[in-house]
């Protein structure tokens, strides 16, 4: 991950509009952490990543910049919840989970990297396997001839195999039992896996009779693969590299923070878990020691980007101590009637280019004057104004609303354009816009 900030920003800009501001400052956190991988380890060891707090109403663009950058981002990412945990001895998941859910993403990063890198390798096992059980090796004492031949039917079932030609046919393969099945569930604490891990043996053993097992050659391909996998790439140095890398480059996306903000409001009403979930964060972000089932990680120099609507509670509800290890505060603008213009024509796989794409299925060109998607915008804007500010959410309900007849009838459209003027947006919308009572229900 060596983007320049510049160019963490131009991607970003590709499907978020306007929050300059969020998006350099988490451009320049990622700079950073690339900057410190190259100075000497003790450097390194100095300089802990300043954490983010984005702070914006509902449907700013949020939790948009977080799904955007894990896609950029080969660096372990993860995006949770802050709601969703419980405080230790609480029924529902511990906070030091959400670091074992980034050691998991990380080592399926490394993993699909070997893939790669040995892609040939395990192809070759794989067909390997499945043409000797296509292709019955010949005898040892078999004619010179005989070799010839079948070294050319050997290669024309190769390649049958690969084109996907033999895909239907039934093969009997033998599955390594032994082959330990990584648990992609994290969700348990490491004593538990062991003790899943040991049942997962017994009955690996008990089933051994089941080894062999009847496969459609193409269902064989994927068995086969995993096998491979394990068989030739050795886990251990995937697990080792991808703590390395969690723990030096992860990042977590710490969403809906002010959820467990305790408002003034509630302030009477003591809500244990919601405190007690703060200050079981506390020493995960300050930096602590947590054990996996691939080993102990440090979290010290985990980037944590924490965002919240904070409608109720404000940044200041959280306990002190958490706060503080929020330094960079990044407040999103609320967005205009411009905005939400340029959202919907200036951004990547925007609505108005899903719903075009929808309608294609059914034969039906969709499109929109330039006036119409004006008009949209400042109906949403106007929605957002006078019921709540919902943000660019807003724009779902209300192209819902517009094409919801349209999309019924799309059918009768096959091989026609339907043109979105301006006149149909008004006619679909005012009444119900300018009256509160609808348009809080229905928009
Ligand atoms: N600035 C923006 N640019 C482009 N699209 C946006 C922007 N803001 C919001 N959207 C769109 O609006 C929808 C909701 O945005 P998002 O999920 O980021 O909201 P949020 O800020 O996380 O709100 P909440 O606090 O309710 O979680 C998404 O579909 C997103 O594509
Ligand atoms: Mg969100």
């Amino acid at each position: 991950m060596n983007l320049t900030p510049k160019e963490i920003v131009e991607y970003l800009d590709k499907y978020v509009i306007s929050q300059n501001d969020a998006k350099k400052t988490i451009a320049l956190a990622l700079r950073t952490r690339y900057r410190r991988m190259q100075l000497d380890s003790e450097m390194q060891r100095e300089i802990t990543p300043k954490n983010i707090l984005m702070i914006g109403s509902t449907g700013v663009g949020k939790t948009e910049i977080s799904r955007r950058l894990a896609n950029m981002m080969s660096v372990p990412f993860i995006k949770v919840e802050a709601s969703k945990y419980t405080e230790v001895g609480f029924v529902g998941r511990d906070v030091e989970s959400m670091v074992r859910d980034l050691v998991v993403n990380s080592i399926s990063i490394v993993r699909t990297e070997k893939e790669k890198e040995n892609q040939e390798k395990i192809q070759n096992y794989v067909l390997n396997k499945i043409v000797e059980k296509l292709l019955p090796p010949l005898p040892e004492s078999a004619s010179e001839s005989k070799k010839e031949d079948y070294q050319r039917l050997l290669q024309g079932m190769e390649t049958k195999v690969e084109s996907g030609e033999m895909d239907d046919k039934i093969i009997e393969i033998e599955i390594d039992t032994n082959i330990q099945v990584e648990f992609a569930d994290s969700n348990l604490p490491p004593e538990m896996l062991k003790v899943q891990e040991s049942f997962s043996k017994v009955f690996a053993q008990m089933s051994k009779d089941e080894k062999k097992k009847e496969l459609s050659v193409k269902d064989a391909k994927i068995m086969l693969q995993a096998e491979a996998v394990s068989k030739l790439i050795d886990a251990n140095s995937i697990h080792t590299e991808a703590l390395k890398r969690a723990e030096n480059g992860g990042i977590i996306f710490l969403d809906e923070i002010d959820k467990i903000a305790l408002s003034e409001k509630s302030a009477g009403r003591n809500d244990p878990s919601k405190e007690g979930v703060q200050r079981d964060l506390l020493p995960i972000v300050e930096g602590s020691s947590i054990t996996t089932k691939y080993g102990v990680i440090n979290t010290d120099h985990i980037l944590f980007i924490a965002a919240g609507a904070f409608h109720v509670s404000k940044p200041s509800d959280l306990i002190p101590e958490l706060q503080g290890r929020f330094p960079l505060r990044v407040e999103l603008e609320s967005l205009t009637e411009d905005t939400l213009y340029q959202i919907l024509t200036q951004t990547k796989n925007s609505l108005l280019v899903q719903y075009q794409a929808l309608m294609s299925v059914e034969g039906m060109e969709l499109i929109f004057e330039d006036d119409a998607v004006k008009a949209i915008a400042k109906l949403a804007h106007r929605a957002n104004e006078i019921t709540e500010d919902i943000g660019a959410r807003r724009l779902h309900t209300v192209l819902e609303r517009i094409l919801e007849d349209i999309s019924f009838i799309a059918d009768e459209y096959k091989d026609k354009e339907f043109i979105i003027t301006a006149d149909l947006v008004h006619e679909k919308l005012d009444t119900v816009v300018d009256d509160d009572d609808l348009s809080r229900y229905i928009l």
